[in-house]
């Protein structure tokens, strides 16, 4: 079965066309990033008009071969977005007369290890994105069971923020990562110590606000001191890096050993990380469980793990059924 899935939920605008689940025939993804750049953060109507513009160029590349059904994203994420890509999904499953498939964003994620692998169940899949910070136990497709998640701020946002902060590129995971490994190859002792929030806490929660505070407050007392610098901005980009991930990584493990799982999942884009995948292997080298970490292309948003999902969770809706839900839970129904 060919699937034709499509994404446009915040800044990507992307389709792609999957063969059961797991044959990656045509994978586009159009980005709106260089806009989002030059004001530091998305503008929802800004995203939403750029879906607009490439939402038809971007579908015509992808549609290499005849397919059989359509996937859509239809949330969480942008209203104005998601609209883009769900009623252009609506009106192709009309015209076309195929089968659609209403997917979950954030369940469609875990899906980018299905993709390249068949990672056995049951798994703990950590979903770390840019709005969205997700622990769930997966005994089948289809059966989630929701561990925990971000009480406030989610580990992309941290991210971002603190890139805020310290006059960073956004988006901010990747410019962070950038500084943080400047100041790796220079070897330097590190001067500054950040929190881990809710690291020692027996639950799978986390909280990312008060660290992107403590950023804020570092800063500050760096400044008064006249002591903030490339180098100061390296340290903090590399602490706020190490703090981040040793949470996700803490947390992730805890439920695995719990939950006595078979796999672990990485999904999302943080799961870009590479500081973040190296402590994964580490942390758990001499376990049993087995670590899968989609390839970074395939962890940010794309539409290709929106057709593996709509395949192993087959369950297309009639047309006038499908809308939009810019508050959908990982746990929730569409
Ligand atoms: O999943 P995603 O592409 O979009 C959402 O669904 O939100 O995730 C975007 C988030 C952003 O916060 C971005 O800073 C973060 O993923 N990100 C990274 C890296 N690449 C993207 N964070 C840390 N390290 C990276 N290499
Ligand atoms: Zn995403």
């Amino acid at each position: 079965m060919k699937i034709l899935g499509i994404e446009t939920s915040c800044d990507e605008t992307a389709a792609a066309i999957v063969e059961n689940g797991t044959k990656i025939l045509s994978n586009v993804v159009a980005s709106s990033v260089q806009l989002h750049r030059k004001t530091g953060g998305i503008i929802p109507e800004v995203a939403a008009r750029e879906q607009v513009r490439f939402i038809i160029p971007v579908i015509e590349k992808a549609l290499k071969s005849k397919i059989d059904a359509i996937a859509v994203t239809v949330g969480p994420g942008l209203i104005g977005s998601l609209l883009v890509g769900v009623e252009t999904a609506r009106t192709l499953a009309f015209v076309l007369k195929k089968p659609i498939i209403p997917v979950n964003h954030l369940l469609a994620h875990i899906y980018a290890n299905f993709l390249e692998s068949n990672p056995k169940f049951p798994l703990v899949a950590l979903v770390v994105s840019g709005g969205h910070t997700d622990l769930v136990l997966m005994k089948k497709h289809g059966q989630i069971h929701w561990l925990g998640g971000t009480r406030d701020d989610a580990a992309g946002e941290c991210f971002d923020k603190c890139a805020r902060i310290l006059g960073l590129d956004y988006p901010g995971g990747p410019a962070i990562a950038a500084e943080a490994a400047k100041l790796k190859a220079k070897n330097e002792k590190l001067k500054i110590k950040l929190p881990r929030p809710m690291i020692e806490e027996k639950n799978f929660d986390f909280s990312f606000s008060g660290l992107k505070t403590a950023v804020l407050r570092e800063v500050e007392r760096l400044k008064n001191n006249q002591q903030y610098d490339n180098l100061t901005i390296q340290q903090l980009s590399f602490e706020i890096q190490e703090a981040i991930t040793d949470v996700l990584v803490e947390k992730t493990a805890q439920a695995a050993k719990k939950y006595k799982v078979k796999s672990i999942l990485l999904a999302g884009g943080v799961a870009a990380n590479s500081r973040l995948r190296e402590k994964f292997h580490l942390a758990l080298s001499s376990s049993s469980f087995s670590l899968y970490l989609p390839s970074p292309s395939l962890c940010t948003d794309n539409a290709a793990y929106v057709s593996s999902f709509a395949y192993f969770n087959y369950k297309p809706l009639p047309w006038e059924k499908i809308s939009t839900q810019p508050g959908l839970s990982i746990a929730g129904e569409v």
